[in-house]
């Protein structure tokens, strides 16, 4: 299961290499985030994308609100080159670093956002306090996330078809709700708990499902194969097994991935929220 130090060196570097793949399965909740970001960001001021990876919220951001100043902060220093390279002069820079630290250099913002990008920190209720501290008061602060891994069937519909059974990571023992992960902001009490501690207000989320593509093209199948073995519950048991073991894990998932194909794609579901929230007064 990803933690902050995987995507520091591995995982950073797969998902830099397959940002065009990711960022496909990613467009359903991009759309869905980046309407939530449109009615919620000021027109001026300064911004940061959490967690940016290869750049995207920002960048689109950048497109609606021209006059806002955007930077992107992610640990990966490989996704970080993907972003540079996808930037237009101007409006958007894109840092390496933990945003926890550098958060406090940009501040203060006016607008915090992040695809995906808050579910791995090792301290959370310090992360989303140290996200109020960089904002002004009164601030918006809107991102996306997985709901459970039950209403997930691009995760558990890839463990059934390989048997495997999901790595779980380990709670932190100061906050047991909470283990580093894809899922690990699943639970809508925890979330709104999280951030009314760390001093945020006006906390909403909204449930979205929305389409999350692994493959596509002349052949769907094979594209989708292809990004499993690098992206997902099946790269590791795929990575860890023998040749003849994988070949036969591959074929039970070119069986389960093929009646999935819709509309020339094979497509899964993304279960998700949205959540809103806006400075407090203090962290606490
Ligand atoms: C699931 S990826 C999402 C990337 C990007 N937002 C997107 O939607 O394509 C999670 C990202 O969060 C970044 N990340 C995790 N913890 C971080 C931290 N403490 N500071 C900065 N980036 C972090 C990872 O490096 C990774 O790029």
């Amino acid at each position: 299961m990803t933690r902050a130090a995987d995507w520091v060196a591995r995982v950073g570097d797969v998902w830099a290499d397959e940002w065009r793949r990711t960022e496909r399965a990613f467009a359903g909740i991009a759309a869905t985030l980046n309407a939530a970001i449109d009615r919620a960001a000021p027109s001026h001021g300064y911004a940061a994308d959490v967690g940016c990876g290869a750049g995207s919220t920002a960048l689109s951001l950048s497109v609606v609100r021209p006059g806002l100043r955007i930077t992107g902060l992610d640990l990966s220093s490989s996704l970080i080159d993907v972003a540079r390279r996808r930037a237009v002069a101007g409006r958007c820079d894109f840092q390496i670093g933990d945003a926890v630290a550098a958060l406090p250099l940009l501040a203060p913002l006016d607008l915090l956002v992040s695809r995906h990008g808050v579910m791995f920190f090792a301290d959370p209720v310090a992360a989303f306090g140290a996200m109020r501290d960089a904002v002004r008061v009164d601030a918006p602060l809107i991102f996306s996330c997985f709901r459970a891994r039950a209403e997930n069937d691009w995760a558990t519909t890839i463990d059934q078809a390989i048997d495997a059974q999901p790595s779980m990571p380990a709670p932190l023992p100061a906050l047991p709700a909470y283990a580093p992960g894809p899922f690990a902001l699943a639970d809508p009490a925890f979330i709104t708990a999280l951030l009314d501690r760390a001093g945020w207000r006006d906390v909403t989320l909204a449930a979205h499902d929305v389409d999350y593509v692994i493959g596509a093209g002349d052949d769907p199948v094979g594209d989708a194969l292809s990004f499993c073995r690098r992206i997902g519950p099946a790269a590791a048991p795929l990575a860890a097994a023998d040749p003849a073991v994988r070949a036969d894990l591959e074929n039970r998932l070119a069986a389960m991935l093929a009646p999935r194909i819709r509309d020339g794609a094979v497509t899964f579901t993304a279960a998700i929220w949205i959540v809103s929230a806006r400075a407090g007064k203090e962290a606490s």
